[in-house]
């Protein structure tokens, strides 16, 4: 319990800091209320089945897996480095409070006593709750740039509407520039964001992709030097948003936002080593699309699954070799020569199958086309699972049963079925970007699952 005694005596320095003030009847229930929230994280790491991730079940019923929550016992997942003295404190607060949050909505309970709940919500009144407090209180400033600033482009939002496959970057800047969480006073703000575009860094000449990380740094070290709050926390309170994979490695160069900063990406997988489940978040990757599409539920689903896409790795290699050839799995490569929409449109399921990263748009269009989603996609982080329960509109496979998968889709009954489709209509929304944000849509739910990250602490100084 070395994380116990750090935080403790951590916590007695902000005692004597803070009784001074006269706040010192504060701060010992909380610290009990701390530690006690360690023990039950400890307590459900080593007795929950769910942290023990089981590729390949020898029973024949039905696999709907939880998604991946195991960090242990992937071998590859990097510890943040021992010397880092700022972080530690404030990250074991910040996950004891998501997990004390998590544990009672029991989506880490072992017993199965939830297992037939079949709300998308994993605990809808504690998140409505939850959501109404954020949405009142929640802060955010946004480091501002100069009007004649030479990178104005990277930092402003972009000034048409985001399309295209990584659009949600670029989408969740505008729409949070323009909203009520936004505020002048960084005194007041819970986070602050730095708002830098990665897409845009990119594609910008003088950058390019081989000279983000630097820029990175440059930008750290500017902000770090013309404000006192980077410093406060080590960028605990800080976050940044990204689509792109390159997202990822473009903080190689600062390790202090890898291991602090709040990086909201997409390519969140807990199998790379820039990704820190918990204290990132999952950005969801969304081709934006307008208006529905009609009689999305009364339509004849003819087809049992369907996927199309390049063959850019050993897991959709797997998929083709395994389906390329069959009547009721349609797994195509390269371009179709019907609409995309029509094969969304027409099939039970669709799926979501890992390229070169574990996300696509792929879950975002099925949703849209109130297609269950089947996610083949190892270690993939997905978006809002703080909140939603995936098992009850999605299917999880694990790479391993590929040759499974028709047995796995048709062992879904009908009543299983229609409930699972009921739930993708009710999700939906989560998935869908406005330019004028409506409640519960992406940018409301990118927005929870920050102010669940919000830091509890500051160091004193
Ligand atoms: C994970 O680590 C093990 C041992 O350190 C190594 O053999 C294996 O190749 C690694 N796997 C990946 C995917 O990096
Ligand atoms: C500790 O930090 C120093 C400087 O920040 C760095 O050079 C060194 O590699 C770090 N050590 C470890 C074990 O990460
Ligand atoms: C879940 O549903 C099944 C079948 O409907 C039932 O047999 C089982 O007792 C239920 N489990 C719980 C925990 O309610
Ligand atoms: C959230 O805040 C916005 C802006 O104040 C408001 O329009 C919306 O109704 C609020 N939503 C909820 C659920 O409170
Ligand atoms: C950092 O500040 C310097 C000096 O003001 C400026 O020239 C440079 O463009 C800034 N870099 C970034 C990445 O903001
Ligand atoms: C923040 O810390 C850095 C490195 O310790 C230091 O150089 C810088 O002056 C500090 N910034 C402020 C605003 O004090
Ligand atoms: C959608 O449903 C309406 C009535 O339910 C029907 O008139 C219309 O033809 C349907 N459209 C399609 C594209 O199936
Ligand atoms: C699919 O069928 C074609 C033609 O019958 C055959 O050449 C090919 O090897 C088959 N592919 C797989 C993966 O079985």
């Amino acid at each position: 319990m070395a994380r116990t005694t750090l935080l403790l005596q951590y916590t007695q320095r902000r005692f004597s800091h803070s009784s001074a003030r006269g706040f010192s009847f504060f701060l010992l229930p909380s610290t009990l209320a701390l530690v006690t929230s360690l023990l039950i994280l400890f307590y459900v790491f080593t007795t929950s089945s769910l942290f023990s991730h089981h590729h390949h079940h020898p029973t024949h019923r039905l696999r709907v897996q939880s998604p991946p929550l195991d960090l242990r016992s992937q071998a590859n997942f990097t510890s943040p480095p021992a010397n880092q003295s700022v972080s530690s404190p404030l990250r074991v607060v910040r996950e004891a409070g998501i997990a004390s949050q998590r544990h009672g909505n029991g989506q880490l309970a072992s017993d199965g006593s939830h297992a037939n709940n079949t709300d998308v919500f994993h605990d809808r009144d504690e998140f409505l709750e939850d959501y109404k407090q954020m949405n009142r209180s929640f802060r955010i400033y946004i480091y501002p740039h100069r009007r004649d600033d030479p990178f104005r482009n990277v930092l402003a939002p972009v000034d048409f509407e985001p399309g295209g496959n990584y659009a949600s970057e670029s989408y969740f800047k505008k729409v949070l520039l323009k909203s009520h969480f936004i505020t002048k006073d960084p005194l007041r703000a819970d986070l602050f964001y730095m708002p830098f575009s990665i897409a845009r860094l990119r594609h910008d000449q003088r950058v390019g992709v081989g000279g983000i990380q630097d820029f990175i740094k440059d930008y750290i070290y500017n902000i770090s030097h013309e404000y006192p709050y980077w410093n406060r926390t080590g960028g605990a309170d800080h976050f940044y948003a990204a689509c792109h994979s390159v997202g990822r490695s473009a903080m190689n160069k600062v390790d202090m936002v890898r291991w602090n900063a709040i990086q909201v990406v997409c390519s969140s997988s807990y199998f790379i080593s820039g990704y820190i489940a918990h204290k990132d978040a999952s950005l969801p990757q969304i081709w934006p699309r307008h208006g529905d599409p009609p009689n999305l539920t009364s339509l004849k689903r003819k087809k049992l699954a369907f996927f199309a896409g390049g063959v850019n790795s050993p897991v959709r290699e797997k998929l083709l070799q395994a389906w390329s050839n069959d009547t009721e799995i349609f797994a195509h490569h390269g371009r179709l020569k019907t609409p995309y929409a029509d094969e969304l449109l027409g099939s039970k399921f669709c799926l979501h199958v890992k390229g070169y990263e574990v996300n696509t748009a792929r879950i975002a269009d099925s949703l849209y086309y109130g297609c269950i989603p089947v996610i083949i996609a190892n270690h993939y982080d997905l978006p809002f699972t703080d909140v939603l329960n995936w098992k009850t509109f999605s299917i999880v496979v694990a790479t391993l049963d590929i040759p499974l998968l028709k047995r796995i889709l048709k062992e879904v009954e009908q009543e299983q079925f229609l409930t699972l489709q009921e739930n993708v209509m009710k999700v939906r929304r989560h998935f869908q970007w406005h330019l004028s944000p409506v409640d519960y849509d992406a940018f409301y739910m990118v927005m929870y699952e920050l102010w669940l990250r919000r830091s509890s602490v500051r160091i004193p100084f």
